[in-house]
């Protein structure tokens, strides 16, 4: 026997209410709550608890075996690392991004990798085989030993990884396909909820690797993978900038490996491509000193990456001087000009001010203060920063330039990169042989540094 029933769900927060309210209670969004109509086979509901309470058993821990072997690698071992060593068997995994971001086309060619040793399916519920076949010709697969299903019913994609046993069960996407007992339409907050639950009880049951795709989408309208956080085990968040080519892949919620992770991809013609050294990715090409730049050391996960930084500073036009900061934190730009101004001695009253991390990619790590402070004075002044130096450090309140973490692997990432030069706090118990292969200069205060590095003129000599 099938029953209707029918809620209230808010798409913002899931709240679910037996009647309509303008105002949700929870997240306060207005108008954001959408009638769903639920189906419940009650009699068959029973029998599944029946057949279930005879099946349920439970183990000892201590029998438990466990295996490496549960670990499956990709098909790079940079991915890996983001996954904490490869995909864990039977494991849930969200891959989440913008639409066009290149989620697909990840999914495909780690899957076509896979393919040579796994079986996988690929449940392309956005697109048909034809399309799919199209893009493994464009990106020059070679094993082409995916199995394509192009479905939206989570009951047949269910049916058909059951029968066929695959390794990984890959669904592109989360927002396209749809339960057969919800009638909401697919996408909408209860459906994406449903069918993600469904495909976690099937990933453990069977022990079948699944990873679903899930769109970031403009909150409201759209369930969007923050709803699905909860459910799955690990979620990676696939990023960009929309005129970069550089593509970013993080790990924000890892059940079997660290966070923040990150992989780094190049969007070509034909594919994604593994950046390993991803520091030449955000630098300019000229290395060379030019006023108004500098060079610093940011981590992502475990990765160091050589980032630029560049300032504009020019008179305004303006009552209010104009600020402004790409890929810096803006308040912690405010707060380095505040402390330029109060500790040093400058005047932007009457300048406006540009900041920017080359290349798209963003930081707001305290850790890049010091680039920022001698890239805007560098430029003030117009004075060119000494050749081919990386500055790391933190500027406190009182202009002193305070520690960061991880600081010996930056000074290394930079001698690797070749630069000749590094300013940084007053560290103590830096190993020997970094004094060998690169002149590291310490300042305690900003004005220390800022009289280090800038090459003595007239100007400099005024501060
Ligand atoms: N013919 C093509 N040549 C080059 N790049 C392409 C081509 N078709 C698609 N792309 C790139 O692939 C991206 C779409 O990737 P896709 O994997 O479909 O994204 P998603 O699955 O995240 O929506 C596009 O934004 C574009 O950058
Ligand atoms: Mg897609």
């Amino acid at each position: 026997m099938v029953k209707s029933s029918s809620k209230w769900v808010c798409q913002n927060c899931g709240l679910a209410s037996q009647s309509y309210i303008g105002k949700c209670p929870d997240c306060n969004s207005w108008g954001s709550l959408i009638e769903e109509v639920q189906k419940t086979k009650t009699k068959a509901a029973k029998n599944e608890l029946i057949e279930k309470e005879t099946k349920t058993s439970f183990q000892s821990c201590m029998d438990v075996k466990l295996n490496e072997a549960n670990r499956i690698n990709s098909f790079d071992k940079e991915l890996d690392s983001v996954l904490g060593g490869g995909f864990v068997q039977g494991s849930l995994v969200l891959l989440a991004g913008d639409p066009g971001i290149g989620k697909s086309t990840l999914l495909l060619q780690a899957s076509d990798a896979l393919s040579e040793n796994h079986k996988v399916i690929y449940a392309c519920a956005e697109e048909s085989s034809y399309q799919i076949k199209l893009r493994s010709n464009r990106l020059n697969l070679k094993h082409q030993q995916t199995l394509l299903f192009p479905e939206t019913n989570l009951e047949d994609i269910l049916l058909l990884a059951k029968k066929e046993k695959p390794d990984f069960l890959i669904v592109d996407s989360i927002q396209a396909i749809y339960h057969p007992m919800l009638e909401s339409s697919a996408g909408s907050i209860s459906q994406v909820r449903e069918c993600a639950n469904n495909l976690m009880r099937f990933a453990k049951d069977n022990n079948i690797t699944t990873i679903l795709v899930g769109h970031v989408n403009k909150e409201g309208q759209i369930a969007g993978p923050k709803v699905l956080e909860h459910i799955v085990d690990t979620v990676l968040y696939f990023e960009g900038e929309r005129f970069h080519n550089f593509r970013l892949l993080r790990a924000t919620k890892n059940r079997f490996g660290p966070v923040d992770e990150i992989a780094v991809f190049e969007m070509r013609d034909s594919g994604l491509k593994i950046i390993s050294n991803p520091s030449f990715l955000f630098m300019s090409q000229n290395k060379e000193s030019t006023p108004g730049s500098t060079y610093t050391a940011i981590t992502e996960g475990t990765k160091i990456i050589i980032a630029e930084v560049q300032a504009l500073v020019g008179n305004t036009t303006y009552a209010a001087p104009r600020r402004s900061a790409n890929g810096l934190d803006y308040n912690r730009v405010l707060q380095i000009i505040a402390i330029l101004e109060r500790r040093v001695g400058f005047n932007f009253s009457k300048h406006d001010l540009f900041v920017n991390l080359v290349g798209g990619l963003n930081s707001d790590e305290p850790a890049i203060d010091l680039s920022i402070a001698i890239a805007i004075v560098s430029c003030k002044q117009d004075v060119v920063p000494i050749k081919r130096t990386i500055y790391i450090g933190e500027i406190g309140l009182s202009g002193e330039i305070r520690q960061v973490n991880n600081i010996e692997n930056r000074i290394k990432e930079a001698i690797k990169l070749g630069f000749e030069k590094v300013v940084i706090p007053q560290t103590e118990g830096l190993s020997k042989n970094l004094y060998k292969q690169i002149e590291i200069i310490e300042a305690a205060k900003l004005l220390e540094a800022i009289r280090k590095t800038l090459t003595t003129t007239k100007q400099t000599a005024d501060i």
